[in-house]
């Protein structure tokens, strides 16, 4: 059920579109015929398009899920049923009556033919096929099985001297600024560096392009959201497409010159008939985005919470074992990914309600997490809550985030690490978040050191 776009796109010959057509094609589909709908259903008071469509309400989104939440477990929206419950959306992320690849075989001419047309591997995003985010098994499950040898604890554990080493050497160079009294973007600085540096590591591409994949992932990043206007979609599609153009020499570097590391590995698969070059290339590109743009997130959230809740801060310098703990409260409190979706595969029932096949359900990761059904006090930043490992901020199932354990570790040392390095950090100004729907985290975050 994932993209029709590859029998289609040879019916309707797409080479025979001139380049402008299939660009506009593409954004219209996936980008302006959403928006367009989303803004009728905000003119019609429809509450999770105007989530998607109001970035002031996304900057505080929390009063919204209540309002949700005293609706029941399922209120129908624009976008489908949407759900805050955490029984249902714990529920249906594990149950294999729900995909993630859409059908759009019942869509109208003109859509399937813009599709069709507007499919371009050289510009492939991370929220289409076959990214495996986007992809039901068997394919997605031939995708897990090629990245998770990469991933998992003992592979994960071992990745901490590089974590470590990656964050002193960002706070080595804070010392000046803090010295002079400087405000630091710590965004800027620490939080978007650190897992860049690290996960490039980690897949062997070369460190020394981060300024290029950080730009290359806040477009993956955009490219998340369905309704972008279209000069960002045009921005974004511009870094989508050197990113694939920056692998595919990445690649062919590592056909010569292999290394021990991921990418080496799934070049060989891939030559080896395991992944075709558009899996390769979803895959790799999947792996870098995911391995940053959302852990730049929980860091700069867990710094404006610790910076409002001093006293935790204080008894986590106190005692550091603590940290592990107050990674996962953040990522309960203020989810990095706030919102996901699924389709109905076979007729069900979840939470009391009949969902119906074909119908796209939508999960709001971010209030399941602060559902008082499973959580106390669910608004209360507690960093030594007991149960706060129940929360569904990697989501759950066949999709469990990859990275878990690395954003884990990431996160417990990263934070640490700045913690006791500059303990009388103060966050100075208004910290800006970032222009997403699906990611939440801050854009700049300033920071005085001393
Ligand atoms: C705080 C950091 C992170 C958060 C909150 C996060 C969250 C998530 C969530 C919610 C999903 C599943 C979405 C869904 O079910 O629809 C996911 C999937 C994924 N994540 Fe993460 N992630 C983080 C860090 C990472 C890192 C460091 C990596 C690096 C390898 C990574 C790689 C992936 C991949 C490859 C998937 C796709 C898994 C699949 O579809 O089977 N993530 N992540």
């Amino acid at each position: 059920m994932s993209s029709p776009a590859g029998t289609r796109a040879r019916r309707t010959r797409p080479s025979a579109v001139p380049g402008p057509v299939r660009t506009v094609a593409r954004w219209a589909v996936r980008h302006g015929l959403p928006a367009a709908y989303l803004s009728r259903a905000v003119g019609r008071g429809d509450l999770v398009a105007r989530l998607m469509r109001d970035p002031a309400l996304r900057a505080e989104p929390y009063a919204l899920y209540e309002q949700l939440r005293a609706r029941g477990p399922w209120v129908p929206s624009a976008l489908g049923p949407v759900t805050t419950s955490h029984a249902a959306a714990s529920a249906l992320l594990r149950s294999d009556r729900f995909g993630v690849g859409f059908d759009w075989s019942a869509a109208p001419r003109p859509v399937r033919w813009a599709l069709a047309v507007g499919d371009d591997p050289t510009a492939t995003g991370v929220a289409e096929p076959p990214s495996m985010l986007v992809v039901d098994p068997p394919d997605h499950t031939r995708y897990r099985r090629l990245v998770g040898r990469a991933f998992t604890p003992r592979a994960t554990a071992a990745a901490e001297p590089l974590v470590r080493r990656t964050a002193e050497e960002l706070l080595d160079r804070l010392e000046g600024p803090a010295a002079r009294g400087e405000t630091v973007d710590l965004v800027a600085a620490y939080a978007a560096p650190l897992p860049v540096l690290v996960i490039a590591d980690l897949l062997g591409v070369p460190g020394d392009r981060q300024e290029d994949f950080l730009r290359w992932g806040a477009a993956a990043a955009a490219t998340l959201d369905p309704g972008l206007p279209f000069r960002r979609f045009l921005t974004a599609d511009r870094a989508m497409r050197a990113l694939h153009a920056f692998l595919a020499e990445h690649f062919a570097r590592l056909r010569s010159d292999p290394g021990d590391d991921l990418v080496s590995q799934l070049v060989t698969a891939a030559d080896g008939g395991a992944l075709t070059d558009r899996e390769l290339h979803a895959t790799v590109m999947l792996l870098l985005g995911a391995g940053f743009e959302t852990t730049v997130n929980l860091l700069g959230n867990a710094v404006v919470l610790l910076d409002a809740h001093r006293d935790q801060r204080d008894a986590l310098l106190a005692d550091p074992s603590g940290w592990p703990n107050a990674v996962e409260e953040v990522l309960r409190h203020d989810s990095p990914v706030q919102i996901t979706g699924r389709m109905v595969r076979t007729d069900t029932t979840v939470a009391g309600t009949e969902l119906g096949a074909g119908t796209r359900v939508v999960v709001l990761l971010g209030a399941a997490n602060r559902d008082p059904e499973v959580f106390a006090d669910p608004g209360r930043f507690d960093v030594a809550r007991a149960d706060v490992r129940e929360h569904l901020a990697f989501s759950a199932g066949i999709h469990y985030c990859v990275g878990a354990g690395l954003a884990r570790l990431e996160g417990a040392v990263a934070l640490r690490a700045l913690t006791e390095r500059f303990p009388r950090l103060r966050v100075a100004g208004r910290p800006v978040r970032r222009e997403l729907q699906t990611l939440r985290g801050f854009e700049h975050l300033p920071v005085t050191l001393r």
